[in-house]
């Protein structure tokens, strides 16, 4: 049987753990911008869209596991292996060198916080509303059916508040650069290394943040500038 404490406790596991974790949380972030990708379509496209994601509970609950199990082991990762780091270094240097390895860990130490608060902000906003804890959203609704979310509604009616609106695009031009680091370390743990792997790696990494942070900034941005989501 494999044991997974043994490779929790050694280096190379816990780095690949932090991998695995980082993919899955990267997938759902692909997959939950081309869903927001609807609120360009309208009302009701993205309502649509929000009734299909709740129409089965138990995918729902099950997705909910996975993406909370792959956060809380992702964060343990890191402290782990931040501890470590720390261990081997009890001394701190006294000139600091803006090497690319001390630029990785300034980025992720911001960022990193900064994507956690987000998420913990984000589901206060948008999802907790069956326990009443929406209290971050100025006018929460629930579609006809009185279950499901007005996704259309309640996103439009936050992001164009300032203050939200500018949140979420700072938040998710973090979750970018995030997401950039995170994907280049993983492509060298899978393996690549050299210039020119590394150069690949860099343009894989890229493309997969363009896509993601950029698609989430330019909805994000749409509706603040109320191109979309009114009405
Ligand atoms: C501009 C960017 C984003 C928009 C417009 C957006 C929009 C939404 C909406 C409308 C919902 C509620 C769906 C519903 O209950 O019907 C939601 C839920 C959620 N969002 Fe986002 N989101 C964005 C970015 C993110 C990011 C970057 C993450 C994670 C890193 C994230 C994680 C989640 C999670 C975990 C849920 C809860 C899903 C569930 O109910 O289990 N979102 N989002």
């Amino acid at each position: 049987m494999i044991d997974v404490g043994r490779i929790w406790r050694s280096s190379a596991g816990t780095k690949a753990a932090m991998a695995v974790s980082g993919m899955i949380l990267f997938g759902f972030t692909i997959v939950h911008l081309l869903g927001n990708l609807n609120m360009f379509l309208g009302r009701e496209h993205m309502n649509g869209y929000a009734t299909t994601l709740h129409a089965v509970p138990e995918v729902v609950y099950a997705t909910r596991v996975v993406l909370l199990g792959a956060l809380v082991v992702h964060v343990a990762a890191m402290i782990k292996l931040r501890g470590a780091s720390n261990a081997a270094r009890p001394v701190p240097y006294k000139v600091v060198t803006p090497v690319a390895s001390t630029m990785y860990s300034r980025t992720m130490r911001v960022t990193g916080p900064i994507v956690l608060a987000f998420i913990v902000l984000h589901l206060l906003n948008l999802t907790f509303h069956g326990v009443g804890a929406n209290a971050l959203h100025p006018d929460f609704r629930l579609q006809a059916d009185g279950t499901t979310p007005d996704a259309y509604h309640n996103l439009g009616t936050l992001l164009r508040l300032p203050l939200w609106g500018v949140f979420y695009l700072v938040a998710n031009a973090c979750l970018g650069f995030h997401l950039w680091h995170g994907a280049v370390a993983m492509f060298r743990s899978l393996g690549l290394s050299g210039d020119r792997q590394m150069a690949t790696a860099r343009m894989g990494a890229t493309a997969l943040t363009a896509l993601v942070a950029g698609g989430n900034v330019i909805i994000a941005a749409s509706i603040l500038s109320r191109i979309i989501g009114q009405g």
